[in-house]
């Protein structure tokens, strides 16, 4: 059934768990998440960016994930708009029929430009004043993501801030968060602690200096019942590069979030774990494999197996590893 995110996140709260929220773009991804959870018996949190709904377009993204959880009755479901870039995108997710919408308002409207705390609040109040009133929960987020090596926002896919940040900027204030959510109201926060999103997060495998699981303990301690987020969670498996490169890909070193530290986040208050680049390099590494060793192939429905084979893979994987398997 589909459900509202506060209610699978109270849960995973109560018993602590994660839950993978996975973004979605197409059928296959559909299917590959929703047959892991039947697999592992999980709790489902679909998100749709933006780019999602542009892509795939409103009314296919709505359906695609209907007939998920018309397919799986016995499975909870979320739907949720990813980074909502305005009050406006998170009123036409909502008309849409989403249970769950993000306001973020750690940038403006533009996606790029750091916005100031009172209008990340404003915006975040009025979309908490509409979704409560309809059952809705809101994501809200405080900090800016980008690299801590860097100090520049993730300009990979359009979601990050531009020019230079400062490491205040990069790291969510525990005085301030608890501020934020005490006069917001929102159901869950997405902090900044060093993660960005896409595949180039970190130089190195990550070490306490560019990924602050500390500074999540600092948050979970000044608010141990809000449920936190983090977004730009992809591990960025080696193997998966790896398997890419094999094929004729073009990817450069590079290190995600590794799963222990996702796990130690878990036991400090992080319960919806944001992924989407695991997923495709995973379909990426599968369709490259394939049409490399079947080069008279040409019909879709073949590489499209495999590719969502290994996106299911990925998400089998985090749902045991985050302790969401058993929980659906
Ligand atoms: O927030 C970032 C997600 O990976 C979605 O990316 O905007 O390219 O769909 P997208
Ligand atoms: P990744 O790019 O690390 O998968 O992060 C996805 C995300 O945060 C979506 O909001
Ligand atoms: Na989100
Ligand atoms: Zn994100």
């Amino acid at each position: 059934a589909l459900v509202s995110m506060r209610q699978l996140l109270d849960h995973a709260a109560e018993h602590g768990y994660g839950i993978p929220a996975f973004n979605v773009n197409n059928l296959e991804q559909v299917q590959a998440i929703m047959e892991a959870a039947a697999q592992t018996d999980s709790p489902v949190i679909m998100q749709a960016s933006a780019g999602a709904r542009k892509y795939a377009g409103e009314g296919f993204l709505k359906y695609l994930i209907q007939a998920a959880v018309e397919s799986y009755p016995h499975i909870p479901v979320v739907m949720h708009q990813d980074h909502g870039q305005s009050p406006d995108v998170c009123r036409g997710a909502i008309e849409l029929g989403f249970s769950s919408v993000m306001m973020d308002g750690s940038l403006m409207a533009d996606g790029k430009t750091i916005a100031s705390y009172e209008y990340n609040l404003d915006v975040t109040r009025q979309v908490v004043a509409m979704a409560h009133k309809l059952g809705i929960t809101v994501e809200g987020e405080l900090g800016c993501l980008g690299s801590l090596e860097t100090m520049k926002g993730d300009k990979e896919d359009g979601h990050g801030a531009e020019g230079t940040m400062t490491r205040e900027q990069l790291l969510t204030d525990p005085e301030q968060a608890a501020d934020f959510v005490k006069q917001s109201q929102l159901d869950a926060l997405a902090i900044a602690v060093g993660t960005s999103h896409g595949a180039y997060k970190f130089t190195r495998k990550p070490t306490g200096d560019i990924l602050s699981v500390q500074r999540i303990k600092e948050i979970h301690a000044r608010l141990p019942n809000t449920h936190l987020v983090m977004h730009g969670s992809s591990s960025v498996p080696q193997e998966l590069l790896a398997e890419i490169r094999q094929f004729g890909g073009d990817m450069k070193e590079t290190y995600g979030v590794p799963v222990e530290e996702l796990q130690e986040a878990i036991k400090f208050g992080v319960r919806k774990v944001n992924i989407d680049t695991d997923i495709r390099l995973a379909m990426t590494g599968a369709i490259r494999r394939f049409l490399a060793e079947n080069p008279s192939k040409f019909d879709p429905r073949e590489y499209l197996k495999p590719a969502r084979e290994a996106a299911k893979k990925v998400c089998l994987a985090r749902y045991e590893q985050f302790g969401a398997a058993g929980h659906a």
